[in-house]
């Protein structure tokens, strides 16, 4: 196995302890929604975004254990979006992460409240982290707090979109809302653990900017060339939703430039810092070339 996958493995199977701990499959009840949560965050996620705190962390000598509550919390209010996202109001998906997706297997209202309590859980987590001091903390859950209110921005520029032709600017608005505040807070986090100076900060957060576009250019040319099997969720969705993505406005071939120009400038982010990047380096190459 390559370097690459065995941190992202490795990565994953940090997190999933961690939010197993902080959301145990027996507790307090009610227990439909409790299983709902566990339903979509035990559905075999990537879990890019704590493998990035974790690769930013590292890149600072940060000990994982200070970073694994603000991973979980990441991964927390990224499966309340899917959750969010897949509703019949909103994209309407049937599948996610390989199976039924949260409404289908639960309901509608078990759904949306399964997302709510993510959201909130995420920021207590973070609050309640015993290896950060007060003043780490609160950066981070004004950070977290800021890239969710993106996200939640993006959906809504996102659904006002459909069946609209949009200019590149404002799809690539609509991406770094809704997909690329969340990673790219991912990587800022790092630095805000490791307490790193400001130069260092902004370079991280000029990367995890430039991926998180990444990223979604990625979602979108992957909803076209995949299967349905290969994605864990319904591929083509975008069309028949008439979603604006970058390849409904550059073609694939554009796309895929476009994607390469990206990445380079996510690379060139990471000159000016000092702390060793080559585990970032290597995730923005896997998510260059990344087939699900
Ligand atoms: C899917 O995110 C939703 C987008 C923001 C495009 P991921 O591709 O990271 O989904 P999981 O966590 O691996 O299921
Ligand atoms: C969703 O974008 C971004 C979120 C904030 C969840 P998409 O709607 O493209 O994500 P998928 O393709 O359903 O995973
Ligand atoms: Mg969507
Ligand atoms: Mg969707
Ligand atoms: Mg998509």
């Amino acid at each position: 196995m390559s370097d690459i996958n065995q941190f992202l493995e490795e990565a994953a199977w940090l997190v999933n302890a961690e939010l197993d701990r902080l959301i145990p499959a027996e507790g307090r009840p009610p227990q439909q929604l409790r299983d709902a949560i566990r339903w979509s965050l035990f559905a075999g996620g990537k879990r890019l975004r704590p493998a990035l705190m974790l690769a930013a962390g590292r890149a600072f000598g940060v000990a994982d254990e200070k970073v694994m509550r603000t991973a979980a919390a990441v991964e927390m209010i990224h499966t309340y979006s899917l959750i969010h996202d897949d509703l019949p109001s909103m994209d309407d998906d049937d599948l996610r992460r390989g199976r039924e997706t949260c409404h289908r297997k639960y309901g509608e209202a078990t759904a949306i409240l399964a997302g709510d309590a993510l959201q909130a859980l995420a920021f207590q987590t973070i609050a309640e982290d015993a290896h950060n001091s007060p003043e780490t903390k609160m950066r981070l859950i004004s950070g977290l707090g800021q890239a969710a209110a993106c996200m939640v921005v993006g959906q809504q520029l996102d659904l006002e979109a459909e069946g609209r032709e949009l200019t590149i600017e404002e799809i690539e608005n609509i991406h770094i809302n809704k997909t690329g505040a969340l990673i790219a807070f991912s990587t800022e986090a790092g630095a805000i653990i490791a307490e790193a100076e400001a130069s260092e900060f902004e370079g991280l957060s000029r990367f995890g900017e430039k991926i998180g576009l990444l990223f979604q250019v990625m979602d979108d040319l992957l909803d076209v060339t995949q299967s349905t099997a290969d994605l864990g969720k319904t591929a083509g969705k975008d069309a028949a939703s008439e979603k604006a993505t970058y390849p409904s406005s550059l073609g694939l071939e554009g796309t895929r430039d476009f994607a390469s120009q990206v990445y380079e400038h996510a690379i060139a982010s990471l000159m000016e810092v000092k702390a060793d990047t080559s585990l970032l380096m290597q995730i923005a190459r896997f998510l260059l070339e990344r087939k699900a």
